[in-house]
């Protein structure tokens, strides 16, 4: 079973008002509103691909009910712990006139320490050694810096491989318990070693160098537009970006990580990996939000896959 972790969700408000002004009454001509979090963004990506994935973390209020309702009505399977406090929701404001996007993004949930554990002791209960644990996003208030870490070594004691699609110091954290497999940016990976990396071939030699430093079996590194390189113990290909008209880029990494999670429990080979991925993020980059494209779409795709090795 593939799990997805999202501890710290949100109810994605996406509204179109024209000419957007402060300090004045603004109407809204256009709404609609999506279960997200990265998780769970994973979560309906990997239903879209015929996979199975449990969707857990921290929900609350109205909010975190609303958002509990969405996944049900999409036919996600779900365990999801409640607490004290109100799940955020992030509005973003599409002006067409002024071309403006603006975001308002409420506080979320505080969580105790104790409430982490409680979650994380129930995923470990059913957890085997043929279970794959997608730990991604951010983390609500009031959580330990180690999070990640805590959670990424328990998981894999049980023997679970784990994907951890972090930033910053939740990365950083999370790299520490050699999590299996990990899915960086560009952008990431540089922020991560301290110094700006362009090419492939640059990318590519730190993956492969962070991979001995911290026992990583993997390290897949999108760079959006620009495709993506496929660092595993024994190869480093490249995949070019495929040429797709873009409605929203936001998500493009979560279908990604849904793709490498569904290859991973079916056992794919590496070039089958690589075509599925670079596919499913592409046809997400084609939708608008978070909505999750349709596999027919991803299936146009595949054979369009263009890569090839690179020499490090
Ligand atoms: N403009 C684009 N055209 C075609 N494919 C794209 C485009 N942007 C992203 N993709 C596809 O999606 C993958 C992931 O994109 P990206 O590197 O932007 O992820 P990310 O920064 O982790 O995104 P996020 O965290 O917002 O979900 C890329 O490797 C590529 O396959
Ligand atoms: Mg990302």
């Amino acid at each position: 079973m593939i799990y997805t972790v999202t501890l710290n969700p949100a109810l994605d408000k996406t509204v179109e008002i024209p000419s957007l002004t402060v300090n004045a009454v603004n109407r809204i001509t256009t709404m609609r509103t999506d279960p997200g979090g990265k998780g769970i963004n994973v979560s309906k990506v990997i239903a879209k691909l015929g996979g199975k994935s449990i969707a857990t973390g921290i929900l609350g209020g109205g909010t975190g009910r609303a958002i509990l309702s969405a996944l049900k009505d999409l036919e996600l399977t779900t365990s999801f712990h409640f607490v004290e406090g109100e799940t955020r929701t992030n509005m973003k404001i599409i002006d067409p006139v002024q071309h403006t996007n603006t975001d308002i993004n409420e506080p979320g949930v505080t969580v105790s320490e104790e409430i982490l554990h409680e979650l994380l002791e129930e995923l470990l209960e059913n957890l085997t050694a043929k279970d794959i644990v997608v730990i991604s996003g951010s983390m609500p208030k009031g959580s330990p810096q180690d999070t990640y870490y805590t959670w990424t070594k328990a998981c894999r004691e049980k023997g679970a491989k784990v994907i951890l699609d972090a930033d910053g110091d939740l990365l950083k954290a999370g790299l520490m318990a050699s999590p299996y497999l990990i899915k960086p940016n560009n952008h990431e990976l540089s922020s991560l070693v301290g110094r700006t990396l362009t090419t492939p071939e640059e990318l590519a030699k730190t993956a492969r160098e962070l991979m001995e430093q911290y026992g990583i079996s993997k390290i897949i590194v999108s760079m959006g537009g620009d495709g993506a390189l496929y660092v595993t113990g024994s190869e480093t290909l490249y995949a070019e970006g495929l040429k797709v008209p873009v409605g929203s880029t936001v998500g493009a990494g979560d279908s990604v990580v849904a793709a490498l999670a569904v290859a991973e429990e079916a056992g794919m080979s590496l070039s089958d990996t690589v075509c599925l991925s670079t596919a499913t993020g592409a046809a997400n980059v084609m939708c608008s939000g978070t909505q999750a494209a349709e596999y027919s779409v991803i299936q146009e795709l595949l054979p369009k896959v263009v890569f090839h090795q690179i020499e490090i």
